[in-house]
Formats: C-alpha cells, structure tokens, sequence
C-alpha cells in the first residue's frame, strides 16, 4: 500500500525521503514521487514504476531543500503514471499533499471544484486535497488542513506543505496509519516506523482525527475543534537490523528462517507453571460463562490462521466459533451482543476491513481481543485486550512468520480457554503446551532439508496448476499454502477439502496435475489416503505431506514431504514451512520478485 515520508530540519530532504521510502518499500507501490520546498518553490518530481526510476529522472541532482514530502502510490483511483503520482500540487502551485487512503466524495468534491474553475491533472481522488486547501488557505496550515477534512469522507494519512510557509509541514490522519518522529532539530512524518528508525526512536503514534504541525524544532498536536493534545513519547525498542535482510537473498526467505525463534518468542514468556497465562489480559472464569458464542475475524493468511482458531476453540474450549472474512463481516449484519466475543487478527494491525470490523463489533457491544504483531497499530490501539505475536518486523509482502506466529497465539487461546472453561483438564493442557514447545526445534528439521524442497520446486515450478487438498487442520493448512504459491509464483492454485474434491473439481485433475496432498492428521489418513488414490486414478502427480511412520503413502504418492511427528492438532504449524519454501522457491525459479509480488501490497488500507 502506499507510503508516505515527510521531513523538515537542516539537512538535505531528498535523500532522507528516498531512503524512507525505500523502507516502506515493502508495502507494495507502482510510482513514486517528492515534493521539495525550496526557495520559495515546491519542486516536484514524480513517476510511474519504482524509486530507482524516480532518482533516474534527478539525473544525479537531487533537488535542494530542507522541508519534503514524499510518496510512494498503490494505484486505486486511476491507473500507475506519471501524473497520477504523488505529490499532488494545487492548481496555483503553492501547495503539495501526499496522501494514503481514499476520499469517498472525491468525485462531488471535484464537481464542485471543477465549477469554481479549479482544473485536474490526474485522475486521483487525492488531488481534490491539494485544490480544498489551496481554496480554504488563509496563512494557517493547520485551519487549512482541518477545513479540508471537514469537507471529505474516506480514510486517509495526508502531509501537506506550502510554498507560503516554508519553515512548516502539516499532517493528519484517519483510518490510515500516520506516526511523527521527534529529531534533533528535525521532525518527520511516515506511515511506518522502518522509514525514519535510522533518524529517531521517538515516536508519536497519531490517532484518527488527530493533527499535527511540525517545524524543525517544534511539533504540536491539536484535536479538529484546534484543541492541543498531549500525547506519550512511545520509544521504538526493535532495531533497524531486525527490518533488513541479515545476508539473506530475501526478506521472506529471511522470515521463514526465523520462524523457530519467533515462535518461542511467542509462546515461551506466556508458559506459567505448565500452563498458559497472558499478562496483560485479564479473562476470568467468569468472563468466559458469559460469553455465548466468538467470531474471528480477519483477512488473507490471519483468515487462515482464523479458520484453525476456530477448530482448536470449539475442540478445546467447547464455544461456538465461526470466522469470518473481514470484508464480508461488516456488511453483513452479524448477531453481535454484550456476550460476544470477537478475536481480530492482524499482522499489521492496520487492515483496514479488519479495522472496521473491530469498530462495528465495539459498537455493537462485543469485546475485542485483538491478535496483533504491529505494537502501537491501530488495531493494537482500539481493541479491548491484544495479544502481540512478537513476529518482529515482517516486510516480505506474503505472510510466513506473522502467519506461524498468529497459529501459536490461536493454539494459547484455545488452552487457555479451554482449562477456563473446564472442558480440558490442566493434565492435558499441559500435554499438549509441552508439544507445543517441541515446535522450534522441528522446524529447525524441516528448513534444514531445504534442498529436498529445492528440487521439487526445480520440477515443478512450470506447472499451470496447482492443487492443494486435506482434511480437517489439513485443509486450513492446505488454503495458507495455496496462497503463498499463487502470490508470489503466480501459478494458478486452489485448495480444497480433500473429500470434496470429487464433487466437481476432480473433473480438472488430467495427467501430470500437481496436487499437493495434506495428510498430516494420523485420525484423518486412511481417508485422505482414499483421497489421494482418486487423484493418482486421473493420473495427477502427487506431493504428499505426512508425519514420520506413516511410510503407506510412499507407495502411492510420488513425492513425500516427511514431517516430524507430533500431535495431531499441532501438525498445522509444521506442515505451513515445507509449502512456504516450496512456493519461495517455484518463485524464484520463475524469476519473479518474491518480496514485491505484482498488485499486492503489505498493508492493506484501503477496503
Ligand atoms: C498473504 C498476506 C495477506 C495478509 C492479509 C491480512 O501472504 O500477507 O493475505 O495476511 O492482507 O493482513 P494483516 O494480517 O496485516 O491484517
């Protein structure tokens, strides 16, 4: 998703801002752009494609200034080009915006501006912004700005300077992540923290509605009614390290490795007496009685995790549980009241449909417990309760580590309920944490066979399709790895329970189609073994994933992934790696650019 930096201070701007964008990188964009305010000027430089084509067309001057904005665009309104990017310019030129998110009455706003004689050179909604502020400005950036927002709906991150006021940078936010880093005689605006880590750790976590107006040495913050606000310093605590490759080809490859320690960064702390225990949440026995029912809620590989979630509540703890997809969630109308509970979960915390699934669930009295990686995320911020995953920072776009990490918070959540609510005794409780622990140290196995996975993708990555079936866990799994190898291969892949298979789908099983088959659960085997011999009958090829001593399928399938053995509700978090690594691989030996997949973006802010 988009990205914005802006900075003012002593130094040169530009470099500043190229450099955090290029942090923000990860997010996904298709152009790029600064705004630099110099010399009474804006100077703006801007273009379609990637930020080297954008320090291409400086054609190694960059252009001079200490005040900037800069951008990187994920195309919504209007197609990735030139004049689509950001910065936005007013039409007299005096003002220049950046800006995350979407203004729904953009096209009224432009009517309007349209009569009033202001002319549009893109196609965005966002240059509505710069024409508003250009018609309301009267000396003062932050009555300016505030008179703009009034006027728009929608969801929105926005910096904005102003040729007239050249010691000032104005910024604001909704629905839209926005921070400010407080310097030395500089200050800066970002969506994200990676963009200006190298510069301070001092942070100020913007909240919808809330804006800001920074010199280089000053930084205030006011309510939209122009009251002042005090707000906490929050201190960024992770390193810049932890948000760069470490000698890795990629970050995703990076982040599949480093799944064993984040995983018992995740659950080692929450182990008290065998059991487990969250510091910060305070969920009683009682609590528990009077909650009737629980929703997970969440979007893409969380929505996965989700889906395993609700298997393991209603399996140990015994609450009805459905899942929803949080775009369909809050259009829908769900039956919602004081004795539900509605578990969020986002890696980024910033999702937007999962943001707005939050609210309608708060509204209509639920409570909110939040699993989140992001500290400080919106998300993190608006619910009632979080559990952090404390994945560290994830910058691949396709989720590996912020989705193993979310399944082990789903795994303490269900045992912890479960032992609240009676239906499972501590005894097995913490049978099943002491797997748990087992976790690390058998995905260390599994990525050290890495070549194994090497050489199926080698042979299979010039397949057109790819299916993935299981049952039970299985299945859940089975979708999670069919959505690696499709976002970031871009093979065609569907997933499906292996016994419906055969109600349709079958018909698209022909010779040499890869299917790759789950059959982890040792309860569920002979049946997905039955699954497997159906598709072997329509000459398929078979990848089989299965736990030690289940030496059957070698003689059907004709490639088998071995897993470590371990409980069966647990085989989940192991059986992700192999098809991680498979789809990182497939992508690579297709040549696409696996941290960056083509229209996806990290953050998803916009519905
Ligand atoms: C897939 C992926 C996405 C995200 C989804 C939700 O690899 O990364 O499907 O899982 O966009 O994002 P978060 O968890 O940040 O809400």
């Amino acid at each position: 998703m988009c990205g914005i930096v802006g900075y003012i201070g002593k130094k040169e701007a530009s470099p500043i801002l190229i450099d955090g964008l290029k942090k923000l990188e990860y997010r996904g964009y298709d152009s790029a752009g600064i705004a630099i305010l110099s010399e009474g000027k804006i100077n703006v430089i801007k273009t379609k494609g990637r930020l080297a084509d954008l320090e291409e067309r400086f054609k190694g001057k960059i252009p001079k200034g200490n005040i900037g904005i800069g951008h990187t665009r994920w195309a919504t309104h209007g197609a990735p080009s030139d004049e689509n990017s950001h910065p936005h310019m007013s039409m007299s030129e005096n003002i220049a915006v950046v800006h995350n998110g979407i203004i729904e009455n953009y096209m009224e706003l432009k009517k309007d501006l349209e009569k009033k004689g202001y002319k549009f050179r893109s196609e965005t909604d966002t240059e509505v912004l710069a024409h508003l502020a250009e018609m309301y400005y009267d000396g003062n950036l932050v009555d300016t700005l505030i008179k703009v927002i009034k006027d728009v709906r929608g969801s929105f991150a926005i910096g904005l300077i102003c040729k007239d006021n050249p010691n000032e940078l104005v910024a604001v936010r909704k629905d839209s992540p926005l921070i400010v880093g407080l310097g030395e005689n500089e200050n800066f605006i970002a969506s994200d923290i990676p963009a200006i880590l190298e510069h301070t750790r001092k942070i100020y976590l913007l909240n919808d509605l809330e804006f800001v107006h920074l010199t280089s040495d000053k930084v205030e913050l006011f309510t939209i009614d122009k009251k002042p606000i005090n707000k906490n310093i929050f201190n960024v605590e992770w390193d810049v390290d932890a948000a760069e490759k470490g000698g890795f080809d990629h970050f995703m490859l990076k982040e599949m490795y480093e799944q064993p320690k984040v995983i018992n960064n995740t659950i080692t702390p929450r182990i008290k007496n065998g059991l487990i225990e969250f510091d910060d949440i305070n969920f009683t026995a009682d609590d528990l009685k009077n909650i009737s029912r629980a929703f997970i809620v969440a979007c893409g590989s969380a929505y996965h995790a989700g889906m395993v979630g609700k298997y393991l509540i209603e399996n140990l703890a015994r609450i009805p549980v459905e899942v929803d997809i949080a775009s369909e969630f809050r259009y829908r109308n769900p039956i919602i009241d004081d004795k539900t509970l509605v578990i969020i979960v986002s890696q980024s915390g910033e999702t937007a449909d999962t943001l707005a699934a939050l609210r309608d669930a708060k509204k209509k009295g639920a409570r909110v417990l939040a699993v989140v990686n992001v500290v400080g995320s919106s998300i993190a911020r608006e619910a009632d309760d979080v559990l952090y995953t404390w994945a560290g920072p994830e910058i691949a776009v396709a989720s590996t580590k912020g989705y193993t990490t979310q399944l082990m918070a789903m795994y303490m959540i269900a045992l912890k309920f479960g032992v609240l609510s009676g239906n499972l005794s501590e005894k097995d409780a913490k049978h099943l944490i002491n797997e748990l622990l087992t976790v690390p140290e058998k995905l260390e196995v599994l990525l050290g066979k890495i070549d194994s996975i090497k050489e199926l993708a080698k042979k299979y990555h010039n397949r057109r399709d790819v299916f993935y079936i299981g049952r039970g866990l299985d299945h859940m799994v089975a979708l999670e790895g069919s959505l690696k190898l499709k976002e970031i291969s871009y093979i065609h892949s569907e997933a499906y329970a292996a016994g419906e298979l055969k109600h349709g789908t079958i018909a698209l099983i022909e010779e040499g189609t890869v299917v790759v088959a789950l059959a982890t659960q040792n309860s569920l085997f002979e049946k997905t073994l039955s699954n497997i011999k159906e598709v072997k009958a329509r000459g398929g090829t078979v990848i089989a994933l299965a736990q030690e001593g289940n030496d059957s399928v070698k003689e059907i399938a004709d490639e088998v992934i071995v897993l470590p053995k371990i409980d069966d509700r647990l085989s989940s978090v192991l059986a992700v790696v192999p098809l991680q690594l498979f789809a990182y691989y497939c992508a690579i030996d297709k040549g696409c650019d696996v941290d960056k997949p083509r229209n996806l973006a990290k953050s998803v802010t916009v519905e």
